[in-house]
């Protein structure tokens, strides 16, 4: 699975946590988009997409939330709960987010803009467009 979690350094002191992300030094792309998700509706599960090109990593920097991915071969449940920590994403691989705390704020950094054709909102599509399946 093309996914990994980092730990980023959290620089603390008395006075609390701080974490800090550069661009091409903590993360493996240019940052062209950040965008967060906060008030999620209970019991709501989102995504339920992949992305042809896209590359993210997601944080959830208050609160947790969980991340079902699956590369058409093998899924995987990662929980986010620690706001240093980052679920990078690659691309052709299927996103749910589900189980969110009523608290949750969860942050991602994405490798471009905003492009609806990057996106593959279908299942069978998606299998199909990896060659695991004819559609
Ligand atoms: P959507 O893709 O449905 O979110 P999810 O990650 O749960 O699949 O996005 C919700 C709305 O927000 C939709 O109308 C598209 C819009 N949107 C943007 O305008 N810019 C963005 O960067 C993102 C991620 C979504």
């Amino acid at each position: 699975m093309n996914k990994k979690l980092i730990d980023f350094q959290q620089h603390g002191d008395s006075r609390g946590q701080l974490v800090a992300i550069e661009e091409s030094v903590d993360v493996p792309f240019e940052i062209k988009r950040v965008y967060f998700m906060y008030d999620t509706t209970p019991n709501v599960r989102r995504g339920y997409h992949a992305h042809k090109d896209l590359k993210q990593i997601l944080f959830c920097v208050h609160g947790s939330c969980k991340v079902h991915l699956d590369n058409g071969y093998e899924t995987e449940e990662i929980l986010l709960d620690k706001p240093y920590e980052g679920l990078y994403i690659e691309n052709d691989i299927w996103r749910e987010m589900y189980d969110f705390s009523q608290d949750a704020v969860l942050m991602v950094l994405a490798s471009s803009h905003y492009n609806e054709a990057d996106y593959i909102r279908d299942y069978d599509q998606f299998l199909g467009y990896k060659g695991i399946k004819k559609v």
